[in-house]
């Protein structure tokens, strides 16, 4: 990754991806590099990035197709589940990332489910790097890897709060949180109609 003084590191996370239950495809959000969601679910999963070296990165096993999450090519009501694996982190802007989570709740099924993992940035520590690098140590399906994740400073907060609003506005309900030292993990729900007119 270069010289590393160019960059803030947050200290290590060990996180276990554990097995997701799902019905069909996977759609996951940014499935390249590490492509950790295709190592859990692989044929099961539809692995969409913007840069094909990316996918071309990943792991075989997915369906990888080169796509822009801001513009999913993908009807409405195709996939039960989706994923996105410290993706949401990439996005530059708050109207990327709306636009994303709405993509993703068009293409998903009522009734679907929209697992998140990402890093709290809802502190920005002391420092003048520009970037900064999750470090994680993550074990899939048994296998332990390690990795690192970075990204430019965002201009807003962004942290499980930030990430709840924005799923909430584009129609999700908040489900579960389970945090991990500086990162989390959030799951959402396409509420089907008729358990959005019974629970208002
Ligand atoms: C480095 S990966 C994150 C980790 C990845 N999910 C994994 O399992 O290793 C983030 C990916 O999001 C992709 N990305 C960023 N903006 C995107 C967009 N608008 N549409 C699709 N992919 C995007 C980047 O190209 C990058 O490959």
């Amino acid at each position: 990754m270069g010289n590393e003084n160019q960059f803030y590191l947050f200290s290590p996370v060990a996180i276990e991806v554990k097995d997701l239950r799902s019905e069909g495809w996977i759609l996951d959000i940014g499935g390249g590099g590490e492509g950790v969601i295709g190592r859990l679910k692989s044929r099961d999963v539809v692995a969409i990035d913007c840069r094909r070296d990316e996918l071309e990165e990943a792991a075989v096993g997915p369906l990888k197709i080169v796509m822009d999450a801001r513009d999913l090519q993908f009807l409405d009501n195709t996939f039960s589940t989706a994923t996105a694996f410290f993706s949401l982190m990439y996005l530059k802007t708050r109207e990327d990332q709306q636009k994303v989570l709405h993509e993703v709740w068009r293409v998903l099924q009522p009734g679907g489910y929209l697992h998140v993992w990402d890093v709290d940035l809802s502190e920005r520590p002391e420092t003048d790097k520009e970037v900064y690098v999750v470090q994680l140590r993550y074990t899939v399906g048994g296998v332990k890897k390690e990795t690192g994740y970075g990204s430019q400073w965002p201009e807003e907060k962004r942290g499980i709060d930030y990430y709840v609003k924005l799923a909430e506005l584009v129609g999700f309900r908040h489900v579960q949180t389970e945090t991990n030292s500086h990162t989390f993990y959030l799951l959402f729900r396409k509420e089907a109609q008729a358990d959005t007119l019974s629970n208002p």
